[in-house]
């Protein structure tokens, strides 16, 4: 969008290139050109698909989930029913129609979206009430505005949308990888800072072995991401809760890059088009798992996504669908358990975490 170009390319003439997580935070959340702000990039017809607008399937299951967490932390009402990044509201509205089977907990739970986008709100307005929500939903622009209480929170391709820095080692030393004007005055490019005396992050944020890499490595950090899972884990720990993230990523921190852009179902390169393509970063889940540990917080897995809903049955919900189905939706079913749990589709590389006040048991899916 030409309108953000001109804003980042002034930005950058006032203050300098501009680190990599100030850029994505531009391109996707800048209140009047970012990617966010002025579509829905979800569907055929968008950007990308998630597992909640594969099948209801998901949300079902993360809704039983939820329930059975509640009732696990001794049924605490009322519960705050947290969702960060809610789309279109699908999984929010799948998750509360599957949980009417525990109406106790349908009863005990206040609804809160963490979201951003204006228009993205008004989707998930739409969703709800269609789903049988009483009252309204309340939205936040962050975390931190959730009232305090007990806490289920759900988080499904939140994390890898939050803006990441870079490090690339030289010979002199760490530099932080930066965006600057391209040479023509119009495109941007990647520069280097001048050398820094270190990586300017704490220790717990930063792969092992920082110290000795060498010339050539990059390190990717998401600093926003380290915070929101501190406060989390902050948050239950002190009151009582569970969160689940799920994302795609790694396991463990390690060096590398992995920032990326998507336009129209395909690939697309990361500084063109700001504002036109979606910007994300794998989730690195060993580092929001140490800065919840480090909160107070008890941590599981990450599981993969496949063996964690067939864990939670998965299965068996195929087969309940199966058993009403037509052969066409036969056919869309099996392909939708396929693509959300088959290892070459979003099973392997889409994992979940679990994050719950320090005395709580394994959360189902995590035994
Ligand atoms: C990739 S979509 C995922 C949507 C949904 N969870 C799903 O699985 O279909 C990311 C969502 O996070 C929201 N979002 C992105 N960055 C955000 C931020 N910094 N604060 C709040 N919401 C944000 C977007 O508007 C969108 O609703």
């Amino acid at each position: 969008m030409a309108g953000l170009a001109d804003h980042l390319r002034r930005r950058i003439a006032r203050e300098g290139p501009l680190t990599v997580a100030r850029y994505m935070e531009e391109a996707l959340s800048h209140p009047r050109y970012g990617y966010y702000r002025h579509r829905d990039p979800l569907g055929a017809a968008g950007d990308f698909i998630t597992a909640p607008e594969i099948s209801q399937m998901f949300g079902e299951l993360i809704g039983l989930w939820c329930a059975v967490v509640w009732g696990a932390l001794g049924s605490p009402a009322p519960v705050n029913l947290v969702e960060l990044g809610p789309g279109r509201g699908t999984l929010m509205a799948d998750a509360l129609r599957a949980a009417r089977r525990t109406p106790q907990f349908l009863a005990a739970v206040a609804v809160h979206l963490v979201e951003t986008s204006p228009l993205l709100r008004a989707r998930q307005r739409d969703a709800l009430p269609a789903a049988g929500l009483e009252g309204t939903p309340a939205w936040h622009e962050g975390f931190d505005g959730v009232p305090e209480g007990p806490l289920l929170l759900i988080a499904n391709e939140f994390f890898d949308a939050l803006p990441v820095r870079q490090f690339q080692r030289s010979r002199e030393g760490w530099r932080e990888r930066l965006v600057d004007v391209g040479p023509e005055g119009d495109g941007f490019r990647f520069v280097l800072s001048p050398p820094l005396a270190g990586v300017p992050l704490a220790a717990d944020a930063l792969p092992p072995g920082v110290d000795g890499a060498p010339e050539g490595s990059v390190i990717e950090v998401c600093p926003a991401a380290i915070a929101l899972a501190r406060a989390i884990g902050e948050r239950v720990a002190r009151r009582g809760g569970a969160a689940l993230i799920v994302d795609y990523g790694h396991t463990e921190s390690a060096f590398g890059e992995t920032l990326q852009a998507v336009k129209g179902h395909a690939f697309h390169p990361v500084l063109s088009d700001p504002g036109e393509a979606d910007l994300t970063a794998h989730v690195d889940f060993a580092a929001l798992a140490r800065a919840a540990g480090g909160a107070g917080a008890r941590t599981f897995g990450p599981v993969d996504q496949g063996e964690f809903l067939e864990r939670l049955g998965l299965g068996a919900r195929a087969e309940g669908l199966l058993a009403k189905a037509t052969p066409e939706q036969a056919a869309e079913i099996r392909a939708a358990r396929r693509r959300l749990a088959g290892r070459k589709h979003m099973g392997a590389l889409f994992k979940a975490l679990a994050i719950t006040g320090a005395g709580m048991a394994p959360p189902p899916g995590f035994e």
